[in-house]
C-alpha cells in the first residue's frame, strides 16, 4: 500500500473510532451528571457518592481525550489552501483559552493529597501581557487549539501548588509571536525535539500517570505549518519552559 493511501486509511480509522466512542461517552457522562445533581437532594451513601464522582471525572477525562484525537485528526488532514483565515484579536482569545484550560484542569485533575497548611498559596494564575488591539490573521478554531494546548501543558507538567503562567504577545513587524511561559517541570535537552513527534510523552517525571496522547504539540506544530508559521521552545529541567509560536503578518 502506498504511503498516502495508508495516511487516508489511518485518518478514516481515527475519525471512525473517535465518533464511535463519542456517543456512548456522552450518554455515560449525561447520566452521571444527572445522578450527581440528584445526589444533592437525596442522600447517597459515601461509597455511592465517591463512585459517582469518579465515574464523572473519568468520563470527562475520556471525552477530552476523544476530542483531542478528533482535533489532531482534523488538523493533520487539513491543507494550507483549504483553511479559512480571518483577523483574530489575541487578548480576548487568550483570556477565553485560559479560563477553559483552568476549568478543564480542575475537572479532570487527579486529586493531590490534602494539605492543611493555609499559608501555602495554591491555584493557577495566567498573566497576559498583550496589546489590546493586536490581531493575527489565522484560522480562529486552530489558533484556539494551539493556545489551549500550550496552556494545558503549562498547567499539567507542573506539580507546584501555585502555578504561574505568563503569556506574552509581541508584534515584530513581519510576524506576531505568542509565548507561553511556565515554571514547572521543564524538559531535558534530549527530549526537546522528540516532544513534537506524535505519541511521544516524557514519562519519568510523572511515573506513567500522564493523561493525554502525546498528540498536542504535533498538532500545534501542524497548525503552524498550515499558517506558514513556526514553533520553538526554550526549557530548563526543573525551572520551566517557554513555548513560542510565530505567525507571519499577511
Ligand atoms: N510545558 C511543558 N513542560 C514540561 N513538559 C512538557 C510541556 N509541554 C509538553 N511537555 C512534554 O512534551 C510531551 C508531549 O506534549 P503533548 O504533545 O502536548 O502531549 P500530552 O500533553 O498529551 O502529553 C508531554 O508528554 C511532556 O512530557
Ligand atoms: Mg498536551
Amino acid at each position: 500500500m502506498n504511503e498516502s493511501k495508508e495516511v487516508v486509511i489511518t485518518s478514516r480509522a481515527l475519525a471512525l473510532i473517535s465518533h464511535k466512542l463519542k456517543t456512548p461517552l456522552s450518554i455515560i457522562n449525561g447520566y452521571s451528571e444527572a445522578i450527581l445533581s440528584q445526589s444533592k437532594k437525596e442522600k447517597f451513601s459515601p461509597f455511592t457518592s465517591k463512585a459517582l464522582e469518579e465515574i464523572n471525572k473519568q468520563g470527562s477525562r475520556m471525552s477530552l481525550l476523544v476530542d483531542k484525537l478528533m482535533s489532531f485528526n482534523k488538523v493533520t488532514s487539513a491543507e494550507t489552501e483549504g483553511i479559512e483565515k480571518q483577523p483574530v484579536y489575541l487578548k480576548n482569545l487568550i483570556k477565553e483559552c485560559a479560563t477553559k484550560a483552568i476549568s478543564q484542569e480542575e475537572e479532570t485533575a487527579v486529586p493531590e493529597p490534602s494539605q492543611e497548611d493555609a499559608t501555602i498559596k495554591r491555584g493557577t494564575f495566567v498573566e497576559i501581557d498583550c496589546p489590546e488591539h493586536l490581531n493575527v490573521t489565522a484560522n480562529e478554531e486552530m489558533l484556539r487549539l494551539c493556545i489551549q494546548e500550550l496552556l494545558a501543558n503549562a498547567i499539567k507538567f507542573n506539580n507546584k501548588m501555585e502555578k504561574i503562567i505568563k503569556v506574552q504577545c509581541a508584534n515584530h513587524g513581519d510576524s506576531i509571536s505568542i509565548s507561553v511561559r511556565d515554571y514547572g517541570a521543564g524538559i531535558r535537552p534530549q527530549d526537546v525535539n522528540q516532544i513534537f513527534e506524535p505519541f511521544y510523552q516524557v514519562d519519568d517525571y510523572f511515573t506513567g500517570q500522564i493523561s493525554g496522547w502525546g498528540l498536542g504539540l504535533p498538532m500545534v506544530k501542524r497548525i503552524l505549518e498550515l499558517h506558514n508559521g513556526s514553533i520553538s521552545v526554550v526549557s530548563d529541567r526543573g525551572l520551566g519552559s517557554i513555548f513560542t509560536i510565530n505567525f507571519p503578518v499577511l
